[in-house]
């Protein structure tokens, strides 16, 4: 099976079969991930360039691995280095970068929707690495990978998600990606994070808990969001402290979960204001091994964009 499209801008365009073709694809990326020589030729020749606008650490270096394990070609664009301080367009920018017989542009953005703009233009294709508000759906994948490691199946597991919603692109992926799989989806954080009607989102719609309780005494996963202060144009919640007392999983909070619930976070994490140092550096987190995942998720959505099969040919050589 392929997967036959041109770009990746969100999980809400993709089938539940495209989803566990990218992940099940992502598994044999581990594989190779495992060996000494960590690298394949499996984009030789291809050249992709990575359009940072907004800063990253971990989607901007787990892109540029995973290009470099497929053999592509690769050219960085940094906002704060670039032409745009001279008052150059996105639009200009990116046909300048196609100019340089670019295959594929993976983007940050901090406009949602900067990507579909993009595709009434561009031929090369686009992968979404972060628009705004609106998507990530590289970290939802890496998410969705991590929990079936876990659990083997989405079907009947409930996953929660804490905090500052309506800023979240991390949540929205996740939503659509885990309700399309057939997970049940909870999501929990202030009302003045929480935008109206979200409990539509995604397929068959989340449930919507403002008691934190509730919330995570039935979650098989929590995935804890950051505070995201740089998004807020008014203060939405009157301090970190008061924000922690109510909303932050301390180790106390999380004993509320089921034995066994699993820890996550997209990351760069606020200790001690969504999520405390215990519960981060605990034994139910499995943070690191999300960044981990990231790594063979960004090599499947490259790989399956260019027009790679998800056959025994994506470990050979
Ligand atoms: N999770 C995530 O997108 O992290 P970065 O902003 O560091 O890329």
């Amino acid at each position: 099976m392929q997967l036959n499209r041109k770009d990746l801008l969100g999980l809400e365009f993709l089938s539940a079969q495209e989803i566990k073709l990218i992940l099940d694809t992502a598994d044999n990326f581990k594989e190779v991930l495992q060996r000494k020589i960590k690298k394949v030729p499996a984009l030789r020749g291809v050249t992709i360039a990575n359009v940072f606008y907004e800063p990253s650490t971990r989607t901007k270096m787990s892109f540029e691995l995973a290009e470099k394990r497929l053999s592509a070609d690769i050219i960085n664009f940094a906002k704060a280095t670039s032409s745009v301080k001279k008052g150059e367009t996105l639009r200009d920018t990116l046909e300048n970068i196609q100019a340089m017989k670019v295959d594929i542009v993976v983007m940050r953005h901090g406009s949602s929707g900067a990507h579909k703009f993009a595709t009434e233009f561009l031929e090369a294709s686009i992968v979404n690495a972060g628009d705004g508000q609106h998507a990530h759906p590289t970290q939802a994948l890496l998410d969705m990978l991590t929990l079936r490691e876990k659990w083997g199946t989405f079907t009947g597991k409930r996953v929660t998600i804490i905090g500052d919603i309506m800023h979240s692109r991390v949540a929205h992926s996740n939503i659509w990606g885990l309700t399309k799989m057939g997970a049940k989806v909870t999501l929990c954080g202030p009302p003045t994070m929480m935008p109206m009607d979200i409990d539509q989102l995604g397929e068959g719609g989340v449930k919507v808990e403002f008691d934190l309780t509730r919330a995570i005494e039935n979650a098989d996963a929590i995935n804890i969001l950051r505070i995201q202060l740089e998004r807020q144009k008014t203060k939405l919640f009157p301090s970190s402290r008061e924000y922690f007392e109510v909303f932050g999983i301390s180790p106390e909070v999380l004993k509320r979960a089921p034995e066994g619930c699993i820890v996550m976070h997209p990351g760069p994490m606020n200790r001690g204001i969504e999520i405390a140092q215990e519960v981060a550096d605990g034994p139910q987190a499995v943070i690191l091994p999300q960044v981990e995942n990231g790594v063979a998720v960004r090599m499947a959505v490259l790989f399956l964009l260019a027009g790679g099969k998800a056959e025994e040919e994506v470990v050979a050589s």
